[in-house]
């Protein structure tokens, strides 16, 4: 059977390789025959070489593996690129060590700028639920910079891994869980990072991870097998991927899960059938940390060797820390295991990133200490940092106008366990600059802008014991102010890698925290600060005005002000759907109707459901309030009928018809009515953020083309099927506004 896997995948190899010949990459004139004349001159060692990857011996974001020299390597030729070592200081240094070897070829230097280097950004799930895609393109713009100012030539990001399972703490890391947004936020993050392209000084490389469906792991289990019809691959988890390369993404990362039995670090269906084949990707591929080592305990090869020849033969071109390729492929050249042309492939791909982005011309381009300490942390880049923030908060509830606070107020309490943190404001993922870096928490950006009114404090709880020691304090407090402000939720390292929950609850007895004080009758306000959504159904039911912060990052508690004191009206939208217990995992909002659809949650007789539970979430996919009210008008439709590649345009007026300016994200939902296969009861295409000020209305127009109305068939054949398509115009996907529909007739 392994014969067989081998020899197809070396087949599959082949007529890619022959295939990516016939296509020149589009690199500047003249670096496709620089590499080849460099290639002619390396050894065989020194060709493995390029494909090694080591972590520095600063920080590590795996299982390290400390063995022998790392700067004697260096030197000699040994490694192509470190990861986690920053600083100009530093990657300067190894640089140097790097041009002492035989063809000085320059190192890459790659590190997680997930969400932010210098200037943390809220996580990437917090900025996917501001639907601003020029806000998260910026934040990865200023990212880059600062990266790219502190010898990074190389970020492992963005992740595009769509997640439905919200106990997979990695979802902190992504977009969500629909692919039309998820896609889009991938293009806007890889234009972010690489700004005008690379060789610039403030360009670095983006890494489109974890390929593939890393995010359907069973269970929510980090690393954990992942089982799909290849349909549902296509549809809902590649295309996000498709987006990145489209983007122009440099590199990619593959994942380490399964697809179905096949490791995707060992996997040439994707890998090569579809991102270098069909895709026609001519960047380079890194594995995940260890992964392809890790091949040996997902049993699908005996040892390293094997480990090498599988990965390397399937288009993994670089090997991040597992050692495999130094160790094994000389050998595996020599024993016919491994074509030396398959060596020479991934050597390419690498050698010709470290060309665009001018290391051979300056292999210090980007380690040069002045630059970086002007370019570090600057007001503008710290504002930035605030205004994707206030944009990412998503208002959930707000009865009897609690919010916006009012500037009159004579004392507001501030009690919870999150009310002074600053460090898990960072959340997951965050750099860490220890002493040298101000991170603005809740208490301080409430103290910038409460006016006269006098701040109480008291922790109450801590985030995940059990001990009441801290509520008669915190009751207490609250009884002495006008109104008390929570703020609950996840430590910053609840959410992340290897963070999975199986009870996704609010931690400890923070709720029971919130019962004592909604119980003292004064309005209260719920922040509630995770990398996740969390289940909180008391809080949900009682407290009068609930707000999902996220993890903010530096500028957190400023942006959280601005919000509350309405100098900012929140504008978020969830881009996951809230469950109301982990029992509806998976969840989510482009489900298939199935043949005994519930009606509602009380329709369970005989019905797609459950007996002890509604059906429905707690909060949907698009959700969010805001301060203003928004009324949605007069849709049409420029022709109820479509034919040929002739798109069908639909408008509606949208009017804010509150009392305060105010952002709206108006979201296009269609439904293909029947169809084979049958598709979900509704899928975004199409959303428009627009601000209105009080009592103003703007017009919107939506286009539908084909592309929007296509699919996969049971072929994997892009399709589309005549017939009747219906149109959901809302403010969430769980409430239309406006319907209509119209027919596609051919
Ligand atoms: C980690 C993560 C990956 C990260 C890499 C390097 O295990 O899975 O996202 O980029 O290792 O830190």
């Amino acid at each position: 059977m392994l014969k067989k896997i081998i020899s197809f995948t070396l087949i599959t190899f082949c007529f890619s390789i022959a295939y990516s010949q016939k296509k020149k990459s589009p690199t500047a004139p003249g670096i496709d025959e620089k590499v080849e004349a460099l290639l002619q001159k390396m050894t065989l060692d020194e060709k493995i070489g390029q494909l090694n990857q080591y972590t520095g011996d600063w920080e590590a974001t795996g299982p390290v593996t400390n063995s022998g020299n790392k700067l004697e390597d260096v030197k000699q030729g040994k490694i192509g690129s470190m990861l986690n070592v920053k600083g100009a200081k530093h990657t300067r240094a190894l640089q140097e060590a790097a041009m002492q070897s035989r063809l000085k070829i320059p190192l890459l230097f790659g590190l997680d700028v997930i969400h932010g280097y210098r200037v943390t950004f809220p996580i990437p799930l917090a900025e996917a639920a501001s639907w601003d895609l020029e806000a998260i393109e910026k934040s990865a713009r200023i990212a880059g910079t600062e990266a790219a100012a502190s010898g990074i030539h190389w970020t492992f990001a963005p992740m595009v891994d769509i997640a439905r399972d919200p106990r997979w703490g990695r979802v902190m890391e992504g977009a969500g869980e629909d692919t039309y947004l998820g896609s889009l936020i991938a293009k806007a993050r890889v234009k972010g990072f690489q700004g005008k392209g690379l060789g610039n000084l403030d360009a670095v490389m983006a890494c489109a991870k974890h390929f593939a469906a890393y995010g359907a792991a069973i269970g929510g289990r980090d690393y954990n097998s992942v089982d799909m019809g290849l349909r549902t691959l296509w549809e809902v988890y590649l295309p996000p991927f498709k987006a990145a390369v489209d983007a122009g993404a440099a590199t990619f990362m593959n994942s380490f899960n399964d697809i179905n039995g096949i490791p995707a670090t060992g996997n040439s269906y994707i890998q090569r059938d579809i991102l270098k084949g069909k895709w026609g990707f001519k960047g380079f591929v890194v594995s995940d940390w260890g992964s392809i080592g890790e091949m040996i305990q997902h049993g699908y090869v005996k040892d390293n060797y094997e480990a090498a020849e599988v990965a390397i033969n399937a288009g993994s071109d670089m090997d991040m820390e597992s050692r495999s390729y130094i160790n094994n492929l000389a050998k595996l050249v020599k024993e016919g295991k491994v074509k030396e042309e398959v060596i020479n492939d991934a050597v390419r791909r690498i050698l010709v990133k470290k060309f665009e982005l001018g290391l051979f011309d300056d292999p210090y381009r980007f380690s040069n200490e002045q630059r970086e300490k002007k370019t570090l942390n600057t007001p503008e880049f710290l504002e930035a940092a605030r205004d994707v923030a206030r944009k990412s908060i998503v208002l959930l509830k707000n009865e009897k106008q609690v919010l916006p606070l009012s500037k009159d107020l004579k004392s507001v309490a501030l009690i919870g366990p999150l009310v002074k943190a600053e460090k898990d404001m960072q959340g997951f993922w965050s750099i860490d600059w220890g002493k040298e870096d101000h991170l603005v928490s809740l208490y301080e950006g409430m103290q910038n802008q409460a006016g006269k009114a006098r701040l109480l404090y008291a922790k109450g709880c801590e985030i995940s014991d059990t001990s009441k020691a801290g509520f008669a304090e915190a009751v207490s407090t609250a009884q002495q102010a006008d109104v008390v402000v929570m703020a609950m939720g996840e430590k910053y390292d609840m959410s992340g890698e290897a963070k999975s929950r199986a009870n996704i609850h609010l931690p400890g007895n923070q709720e029971e925290l919130i019962k004592a004080i909604q119980a003292t009758g004064k309005p209260v306000v719920v922040l509630l600060m995770a990398g996740r959504p969390l289940v909180f159904n008391w809080t949900a039911d009682n407290v009068p005005a609930i707000v999902y912060t996220w993890w903010l990052g530096s500028q957190a508690g400023n942006a959280i002000a601005d919000v509350l004191y309405g100098n900012y009206n929140p504008s978020g939208k969830l881009p996951m759907t809230f469950p109301r217990s982990e029992g509806q995992i998976p969840i989510y909002y482009n489900y298939f109707n199935t043949g005994r659809p519930a009606k509602d949650d009380n329709d369970l007789n005989y019905r797609s459901g459950y007996i002890d539970m509604q059906k429905s979430p707690r909060y949907a996919f698009g959700y969010g309030l805001s301060y203003t009210t928004f009324e949605y008008g007069n849709l049409k439709l420029s022709d109820t009928n479509i034919s040929g590649n002739k798109p069908v345009t639909v408008s509606f007026t949208l009017k804010n018809t509150g009392n305060v300016a105010g952002e709206e994200v108006a979201q296009l939902y269609l439904q293909d009515m029947v169809a084979r296969p049958v598709r979900p009861v509704k899928e975004l295409k199409d959303f428009k953020k627009v601000m209105l000020k009080p009592g103003e209305s703007t017009t919107i127009t939506f286009t539908i083309d084909k592309e929007k109305l296509s699919f996969y068939n049971e072929n994997l054949e892009w399709i589309t099927q005549p017939g009747e398509f219906k149109i959901m115009i809302g403010s969430s996907s769980d409430a239309v506004k406006l319907d209509g529909s119209f027919t596609l007739v051919d």
